[in-house]
């Protein structure tokens, strides 16, 4: 009997679902697993879909999106720096459908993907699914940045793309002139494909904060810009972000998206044109101030970290710990009652991501659970 797609069979369900469900199974456990703000959706945001299917936005919408959403995204990224028009724009389906869309135009079977590790595992998922390989630049050793000499011993002949995620998940830390520097030459030099993934681009503390797209308009032709609306708006369910990209890349890109998702529902869209226009700065500084309270305290406790810059995770060492990052998340849900990330997930052992944008009570409450494990230990 035929059998189905052997690559995606090997490929094991999501950690982080996985140990977030593990939690959920121990009544009271304080969740630092899932990156789901706990901020409600700016209330014009929900307004704006009433008014929306009032006036009947409830038909199929064009493939790439309606044109007002995409004339306002391109103005927000021009506002950003970022040359894209209208035209070169896909609404998609979360930067989810976005980044699936890129790489399965991308690649063919056994073409190979660069990607900094850590990294949310999103990216190896797709690249595995579309027979494609992903070779892994391990950031560990250097501060989570990107040191050109290590990527230019992760390329290999089939190399095909990169892909530049900052700020991090896992990490929270954002890549600096020399990181981007490096992958700007090495791509440049060997013809790859860029793929950026900057749906934290808005949650970032940093005031001198660089996008690689700003910063190295010469690759324009082979790099996509991918964003999103769930994570600086709080919209994560809403299920909308986008790409940008050049025409050639652009349009390879949309036959993928249209054979996809199709599009994306209009009354959904028309909040998103109001959500350009709703500041997250709030929530920006309610995360830089949890995140200095998490780095304060897990240093207390004695465990090594790299100072995130953005979005809203940490992403300790606790080789100190003596044991696999793995068993030691299990350990802190079942005899602690909060549950992390293992740094497996991402690629990294030896590390263990908690995501701050839960509750400053819930926060507190989970910081207390693992020092009094630590210290227990
Ligand atoms: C780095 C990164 N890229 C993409 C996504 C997917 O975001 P979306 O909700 O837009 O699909 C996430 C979600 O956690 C993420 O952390």
């Amino acid at each position: 009997m035929a059998d189905t797609n052997s690559d995606l069979r090997q490929l094991a369900v999501s950690g982080i679902r996985r140990f977030n469900a593990l939690a959920s199974a121990v009544p009271g456990c304080v969740k630092l697993t899932l990156g789901e703000p706990e901020f409600d959706t700016p209330a014009p945001v929900k307004e704006a879909v009433s008014r929306s299917l009032a006036e009947g936005q409830t038909h199929y919408p064009p493939n790439n999106g309606k044109k007002e959403l995409r004339e306002a995204i391109s103005a927000y990224m021009r506002g950003q720096g970022l040359d894209y028009g209208a035209e070169d724009i896909i609404v998609a389906c979360g930067a989810t459908e976005a980044l699936s869309a890129t790489l399965l135009a991308l690649l063919n079977p056994g073409d190979e993907v660069v990607v900094p590790t850590p990294a949310f595992g999103l990216y190896e998922t797709i690249v595995r699914a579309a027979h494609g390989h992903v070779r892994a630049l391990d950031t560990t050793g250097s501060g989570f940045a990107i040191d050109e000499g290590a990527l230019r011993s992760a390329m290999g002949e089939r190399t095909k793309a990169i892909v530049v995620t900052s700020p991090n998940n896992p990490t929270g830390c954002v890549y600096g002139p020399e990181s981007l520097d490096a992958v700007a030459r090495v791509a440049a030099e060997r013809g790859l494909f860029v793929v950026c993934d900057d749906v934290y681009n808005r949650l970032c503390y940093l005031d001198g904060f660089q996008r690689l797209a700003a910063r190295r308009p010469e690759l324009k032709d082979r790099l996509v810009v991918v964003d999103s609306f769930s994570k600086p708006w709080a919209m994560t369910g809403w299920r909308i972000g986008w790409l940008a990209a050049a025409p050639a890349l652009r349009e390879q890109v949309e036959k993928m998206h249209q054979y996809l998702i199709s599009s994306i529902p209009a009354f959904v869209q028309d909040a998103a044109v109001v959500a350009l226009g709703c500041d997250p700065a709030p929530m920006r500084e309610t995360y830089r101030r949890r995140r200095d309270v998490v780095c304060e305290r897990l240093g207390a406790m004695g465990l090594p970290l790299t100072r995130p810059e953005g979005a809203f995770y940490v992403f300790p060492d606790v080789r100190g710990l003596g044991m696999a990052s793995e068993e030691l998340c299990e350990r802190l849900v079942r005899e602690a009652g909060v549950a992390c990330v293992p740094g497996e997930c991402f690629g990294a052992s030896g590390f263990m991501r908690l995501s701050y944008c839960v509750s400053d009570d819930q926060l507190e409450l989970g910081l207390d659970r693992i020092e009094s494990f630590v210290s227990g230990l």
